[in-house]
């Protein structure tokens, strides 16, 4: 009986880690994300339970794994990215604990880095960025974010869940005093074979970004002029027209 919080990476099913792979091939039962590659879950033996977590609300997601254990089966929850950056790792691990149910958390390549990365951004780099900062488009409550804060954060920003509501958030960033010429990024479907990546100025990225597929991450900062020229790069906001203009 035993828990693995497992980490499958952003996308491409190579970026699983070994052991992450390892307790996935000797699983009885397999609880899954969306955003976990399907290769990946079609690692677990052909006779394990494999359970996707998208009809289930996170308090059940928690019961069916202490469920699980408690019948004696080693369990993996594979969890997009890393489990405790925005994966709520961390509640499920506390339901465990709480349960008395031994587990283990393996680290998963988070879309944080390897996403922009995919696309050719690093998001730090000596004398542009020293810091970054990571942050949901959404609060806690399903509210706005902290513009005001996020407005005053210096090196790379990286918004999670952003892509649905971009335009409302560059309105509120240059609201509360983000330039809108700040170089933005939007990297939709990042280290997967159909990765799209749009760049541009805070202050058209919406608009450049529209129709972009999800998942996507947002990245804002002067680490985006820097960005290679990957082959998937398909269009940059800054050689479109604007209509009117
Ligand atoms: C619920 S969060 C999970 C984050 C995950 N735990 C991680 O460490 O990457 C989901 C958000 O992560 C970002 N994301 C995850 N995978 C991505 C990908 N392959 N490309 C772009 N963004 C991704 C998107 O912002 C998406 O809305």
């Amino acid at each position: 009986m035993r828990v693995a919080l497992v980490g499958a990476g952003p996308g491409d099913p190579g970026l699983i880690t070994v052991r992450g792979l390892e307790l996935l091939r000797g699983c009885d039962a397999v609880v899954y994300d969306r955003l976990a590659a399907a290769e990946l879950v079609d690692e677990a033996p052909h006779d394990a339970l494999r359970i996707p977590r998208d009809e289930l609300t996170q308090a059940q997601v928690n019961e069916v794994l202490v469920r699980l254990a408690l019948q004696g089966l080693d369990v993996v929850r594979l969890k997009g990215g890393d489990p405790y950056v925005f994966g709520r790792g961390g509640e499920e691990a506390a339901a465990l604990a709480a349960a008395g149910i031994p587990f283990e958390v393996v680290p998963g390549v988070s879309s944080l880095a390897a996403v922009p990365a995919a696309a050719g951004i690093p998001v730090t780099h000596r004398g542009v960025a020293d810091t970054v900062t990571l942050a949901t488009a959404r609060s806690a409550d399903g509210g706005p974010p902290d513009y005001a804060s996020l407005a005053a954060t210096r090196g790379t920003l990286v918004l999670f869940m952003g892509l649905a509501r971009l335009r409302e958030v560059a309105a509120g960033l240059i609201a509360a005093g983000m330039p809108p010429e700040t170089h933005a990024a939007v990297v939709a479907r990042g280290t997967l074979p159909d990765q799209e990546v749009v760049t541009g100025t805070l202050d058209r990225i919406a608009d450049a970004a529209d129709g972009l597929p999800g998942p996507a991450l947002v990245v804002l900062g002067e680490v985006v002029a820097l960005a290679g020229r990957p082959g998937r790069v398909i269009r940059e906001a800054a050689t479109m027209e604007t209509p009117g203009a």
